[in-house]
């Protein structure tokens, strides 16, 4: 099988990442991807807040399902000082419990990098664009995760050739996150020059995955067209499927909202604002009740998916494109 450097540093056998998603996230999910020989990668409020484990503990429950690297998601925005000593002390726990491969999201991550280096572990930082690598560069990052256009979440403004054609002189392993939905793209992206991948919505629709099974039916439905981008959840457009529930919200902030938004004063309480509405609804969303629609959060990727699939078999399948 093809070796990058990804593999090297996360110490995997497949340069395959199933990327931080809250809610969906859940340990099991995480677990099956890494013990397949990729990494799952643990988003802290998905594990204590939409899962309900204690953080040290839930873990150590992924622990005791494998054995191989786990990772760690840290979204390190400064909002508020109780999220950041919250964020801080996440970070210890999970250097405490043996995790060495950080992914850092928003912000400035050098305080990770700092902290993280010197207990041997390795961060890679999600990036959109140039300005921000260069930021993350000179924060002593170790990798860059290059979110394109076609990324479930919040997608960024560039296609995967851009965004390789603009950072590959950084002189950092670079990751393609966005758009992957079946083995040929990521066999693609690597050929492309890519270290590797993280996926999401391809792990969605997995057995692992506790989302609705109407969540996973409409990921394994929609194809490239159904993909909107809704501005009502976060305050900042996000990836979504346009089902009815969509449709009749409209996509757009309020004119209260988009005021707050633009002014430097009013924009940081707008941002709290959503960020805390946002982790309620989109919990509740995880388990809409049988037959009704919600927020389903889901790339362009989900033209390339067909089925509901164990996570271990999609990690397999993936290897197999790679193996030369
Ligand atoms: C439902 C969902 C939730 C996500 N939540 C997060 C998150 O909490 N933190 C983060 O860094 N990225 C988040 N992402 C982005 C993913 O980690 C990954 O980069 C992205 O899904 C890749 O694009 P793909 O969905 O086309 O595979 C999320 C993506 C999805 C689909």
């Amino acid at each position: 099988m093809r070796q990058t450097e990804l593999n090297r540093q996360a110490g995997i056998e497949v340069p395959l990442i199933c990327g931080a998603m809250y809610p969906c996230s859940n340990p099991e999910l995480v677990a099956a991807v890494s013990a397949a020989g990729g990494i799952g990668i643990v988003q802290p409020i998905s594990l204590t807040y939409v899962h309900g484990h204690e953080y040290r503990e839930g873990l150590r429950y992924i622990r005791r399902l494998t054995s191989k690297p786990i990772g760690m998601n840290a979204l390190i925005e400064q909002s508020s000082r109780v999220y950041r000593e919250r964020m801080t002390r996440w970070v210890e726990v999970s250097l405490e419990e043996g995790v060495r491969f950080f992914v850092t999201s928003l912000g400035n991550p050098r305080w990770v990098v700092d902290r993280v280096s010197r207990a041997g572990g390795i961060v890679y930082h999600d990036v959109t664009e140039r300005k921000w690598a260069l930021k993350a560069r000179d924060g002593g990052v170790h990798g860059l995760i290059a979110v394109n256009s076609r990324a479930g979440g919040h997608a960024g403004p560039k296609t995967p050739r851009e965004l390789y054609d603009e950072l590959h002189d950084l002189g950092l392993p670079l990751v393609c996150a966005g758009g992957i939905g079946e083995p040929a793209a990521f066999r693609a992206v690597l050929d492309m020059g890519y270290a590797g991948a993280q996926l999401g919505t391809r792990f969605i629709a997995t057995t692992e995955c506790n989302a609705a099974d109407d969540y996973k039916r409409a990921i394994v439905e929609a194809s490239e067209g159904d993909i909107v981008l809704t501005e009502r959840l976060t305050g900042v457009p996000v990836a979504v499927i346009n089902n009815a529930y969509v449709q009749q919200l409209g996509t757009k902030s309020g004119p209260v909202a988009r005021w707050m938004l633009r002014h430097r004063r009013t924009k940081h309480w707008m941002r709290t604002i959503y960020a805390l509405r946002s982790v309620r609804r989109l919990k509740k969303s995880l388990h809409a009740a049988e037959g009704g629609a919600d927020y389903w959060q889901a790339g362009k990727s989900v033209s390339q998916i067909h089925g509901i699939e164990p996570a271990g078999q999609v990690v397999r399948e993936f290897a197999a494109a790679i193996a030369d």
